[in-house]
């Protein structure tokens, strides 16, 4: 009995699995602006277990998706900047490299790319998500227009769009194009459910992903990436890390 408990107890515990990504490119820390973290306090405790997990360093991505989460990219960067002057006055040890967005490919994203509006991840790489319901016509071109303005794009999650299949025709198409794909961290311990854990696992067998992000948004997501960094499958993909966080 007092094994099992104990056994329980260490999967509370962080061990630092991430060590080998060293970046962490998709969460949703800025207090206050999307579905994220709603106070400071809770965007510092994050920090601070994400750098128990061995992230070293991170990007936030705030979502911009018309009309649910019409942000701004000045008032972003403001409410970053705060957050980060908070951040290294609590002692984080976990170095806050830059606020980019996680861009939906929305009824305003071809005016966004008009006006070259984009808040980037290392200065060339723009976040975009689909519609998490359905299909959207023109996806494709949308973001070669994105690419034509110079900028690299990293499609967010594939894994998590549920009327796209592994063996989907978009996926093919996107990877032509030359779409880096980032996958969630905990898609691949069944968070999403077993169908995104599959899709995950199959784009990654495939080589066709360069990017994995924890798309933290609070605690309960800390939590569960606590629980994965015990996970055995995870931590073997992550000991012959073969992904591009570490070049960030
Ligand atoms: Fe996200």
């Amino acid at each position: 009995m007092f094994k099992m408990f104990s056994f329980l107890h260490a999967k509370n515990k962080p061990l630092p699995i991430f060590e080998s990504l060293g970046t962490d490119m998709h969460c949703h820390l800025v207090p206050g602006v999307d579905d994220g973290s709603n106070s400071a306090e809770l965007s510092i405790s994050c920090l601070k277990q994400l750098s128990a997990l061995g992230f070293k360093q991170l990007y936030i991505t705030p979502h911009f998706q018309y009309p649910r989460f019409n942000n701004d990219e000045a008032d972003i960067q403001d409410r970053y900047a705060v957050l980060k002057q908070q951040a290294e006055q609590a002692g984080v040890n976990i170095a806050l490299q830059g606020v980019a967005g996680e861009y939906r490919i929305d009824d305003r994203f071809a005016q966004r790319v008009a006006d070259r509006r984009f808040l980037r991840i290392a200065g060339k790489y723009v976040l975009v998500e689909l519609s998490l319901h359905q299909p959207r016509m023109g996806t494709a071109e949308a973001i070669y227009g994105l690419q034509e303005t110079g900028c690299e794009v990293i499609m967010a999650h594939p894994e998590r769009y549920p009327y796209l299949s592994l063996n989907s025709a978009i996926f093919e198409q996107l990877k032509n194009q030359d779409v880096f794909f980032q996958v969630n961290i905990l898609s691949l311990t069944g968070f999403y459910g077993e169908r995104a854990r599959r899709i995950g696992y199959g784009l990654i067998e495939r080589g066709w992903v360069e990017f994995l992000g924890t798309d933290t948004h609070n605690d309960v997501y800390i939590h569960m990436l606590t629980r994965a960094s015990h996970d055995r499958k995870l931590q073997k993909l992550l000991d012959k890390c073969e992904f591009m966080n570490c070049k960030l």
